[in-house]
């Protein structure tokens, strides 16, 4: 197994190493860790899109009381929109049985860019573990690229620090004794993201609100979400499993679990 980071995103199809990858999307602020919360609170689905007006039409088009519009511009809720980009918002009442439809900034816009690749998945800090064992399980014979989102095009902490998690949990999987990973090939790359959440790993929220997007989240008054997406592998975080379109986790859909709380 081969693995690396790409710190801002990039178009997988363009590069034709980087076709028949295993991807991984990483918005630890806020995206991929929202969809992860939509999706322990028994979410169906979540569809992320590119535009306020993609959004708008798929959530029409699937029928309004099936759907949640959710999402962000400039970090604040786009009017119209039921829920924000908050994880905490996506509870049991709000999405339990729904699909949502989601747009942000730069998370849900990284997805588009993984045309190419053989499986993507979506990462955070917390279903980091969850992610690893699914790449683990997925076999040996696989170069894996942790896409960060980024943050309109440039390095983002959050995104470097979720991607060293899942390098952290990747290791520690192919080091210990009943490995299904014997060979793991860590490139500069996620080298240099293992040492990020290393240096980060005994305070987290601290770290993530230390970064450039953490702050700026934290001056809107958005530091909780800071904290909440900020929490190192829960148990229940499913590994979400992008088709091209949806989101979903793989195999039946989770149970609520109303219990998730900051
Ligand atoms: C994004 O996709 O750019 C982020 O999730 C922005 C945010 O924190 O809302």
């Amino acid at each position: 197994m081969i693995l690396e980071v790409r710190f801002t995103p990039s178009a997988l199809a363009s590069d034709p190493a980087l076709r028949n990858v295993t991807a991984v999307v990483i918005d630890v602020l806020r995206a991929s860790s929202t969809i992860v919360a939509a999706l322990i609170s028994g979410a169906r689905a979540v569809i992320p899109t590119d535009s306020v007006e993609n959004a708008v039409e798929i959530a029409h088009r699937l029928g309004g009381d099936r759907t949640v519009l959710a999402g962000e511009r400039n970090s604040l809720p786009i009017p119209g929109f039921q829920l924000g980009n908050s994880p905490a918002s996506c509870n049991a009442e709000t999405v339990a049985g729904k699909t949502v439809v989601m747009t942000t900034t730069n998370g849900t816009r990284a997805f588009q860019q993984t045309h190419g690749a053989q499986m993507v998945l979506c990462g955070a800090l917390m279903n980091a573990r969850n992610v690893a064992q699914t790449i683990a399980a997925a076999g040996e014979d696989q170069r894996v690229v942790l896409l960060c989102a980024g943050s309109y095009g440039l390095f983002s902490m959050d995104d470097a620090i979720g991607a060293g998690a899942i390098v952290h949990e990747l290791r520690n999987i192919a080091g210990g004794n009943i490995s299904s990973i014997s060979n793991l090939t860590i490139l500069d790359s996620a080298h240099a993201a293992l040492r990020l959440f290393q240096h980060a790993e005994s305070d987290l929220s601290a770290a993530l609100l230390q970064s450039d997007h953490g702050a700026h989240l934290a001056s809107l008054g958005f530091a909780d979400d800071v904290r909440f997406c900020a929490q190192l592998n829960v148990d229940a975080a499913p590994v979400p499993s992008f088709d091209g379109s949806l989101l979903r986790v793989a195999d039946a859909a989770p149970a609520p679990h109303p219990q998730l709380r900051f």
